[in-house]
């Protein structure tokens, strides 16, 4: 009885989760891409979905292959997702090659003409901390020239913001300042120029947006597991924008959650275990489930985190 009524689309109350999605590549280790971003957006109080534009091989010591996802695949996905979920805010992650980056800005334009998702965060995924390039130029063009003017917040790191721009990487706090400033010239609501690779006590970010540019300082954790820093905080950004009035709030609590789940890392033993002979040479992960353990009491993470702010 009833089953040919139709049924009138659901209603989201106020205290519903924000609804975040993340199109990025697959990580098997879980402490990067698909895997970090899903486990942020949780341990943040969101609901997660997932659209994937690559496979690759990876552990905690390196990647060994990658599998584009084909470009049309990437738009079916999109498409299908977005027609039946309302998007609360994007983060996007590694774009593969140049079909990918173009099919996930077109899906994005038709998207943002109808005035949804609100928030899209871009991490733009192209140089690893080893200074591998991630990305052939014709993909880091249309990276620059079609995703970028989309984007509310960039997230690069130094050498990619200096790829962005074409010119060499910012060797201090205040070339970074002056490099999120001029992002800006290329359409980002936001840019933030992180300071992961510079030296110093302290991990210092720089925020430029149309106000000016601010520098978001955090303590720098001693330890080797940062694998997957810039997925979590990119994803944290994006999941904790719908609740916060403003990008710099929402960045600072997406910093407080990162330096939290660091100082948690070196507790948490994921990689150097496995069959591979011979001593480890790999970065583990972060800890994304630390504000968790630390509320259940569960683990003495050796430090008083202050989950309350999140
Ligand atoms: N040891 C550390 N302690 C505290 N914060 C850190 C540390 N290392 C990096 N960060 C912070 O982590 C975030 C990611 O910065 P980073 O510059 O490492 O990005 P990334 O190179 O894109 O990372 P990834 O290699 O994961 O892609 C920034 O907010 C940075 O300040
Ligand atoms: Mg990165």
């Amino acid at each position: 009885m009833g089953a040919d009524l139709p049924t009138p689309a659901p209603v989201r109350g106020d205290d519903h989760p924000v609804v975040a999605l993340t199109i990025a590549g697959s990580d098997p280790s879980g402490g990067a891409g698909v895997q970090a971003d899903l486990k942020t957006f949780a341990a943040l109080g969101g609901y997660g979905c997932a659209v994937l534009t690559g496979l690759t091989a990876q552990s905690t010591t390196g990647v060994t292959r990658v599998l584009p996802v084909p470009a049309d695949m990437v738009t079916d996905q999109l498409g299908t997702l977005t027609a039946d979920v309302g998007l609360d805010a994007v983060k996007i992650g590694m774009t593969t090659d140049a079909a990918v980056a173009r099919a996930i800005a077109a899906a994005l334009r038709d998207l943002r003409a109808g005035g949804r998702p609100p928030y899209v965060v871009l991490d733009p995924v192209m140089v690893a901390t080893s200074g591998d390039r991630l990305l052939a130029a014709d993909a880091e063009a249309v990276l620059r020239d079609e995703l970028l003017p989309l984007a509310d917040l960039v997230t690069p790191n130094l050498p990619e913001a200096a790829v962005l721009l074409g010119t060499r990487p910012a060797r201090d706090a205040a070339e970074a300042a002056e490099q999120a400033t001029a992002l800006l010239r290329l359409g980002p609501g936001h840019a933030l120029v992180k300071g992961g690779h510079l030296d110093g006590p302290e991990a210092v970010d720089q925020l430029a947006g149309p106000d000016g540019v601010v520098a978001l300082a955090a303590p720098r954790v001693a330890t080797r597991h940062t694998h997957g820093t810039g997925c979590t905080l990119s994803s944290a950004c994006a999941v904790l924008r719908p609740r916060h009035d403003g990008w710099e709030p929402a960045v600072r609590a997406a910093k407080e959650y990162l330096t939290g789940a660091l100082r948690a890392a070196d507790a948490l033993v994921v990689g150097g275990t496995g069959t591979a002979p011979g001593p480890w040479s790999g970065h583990g992960p972060v800890d994304h489930g630390w504000a968790t353990r630390a509320r259940e009491g569960t683990r003495d993470l050796a430090f008083q985190p202050d989950v309350s702010r999140l």
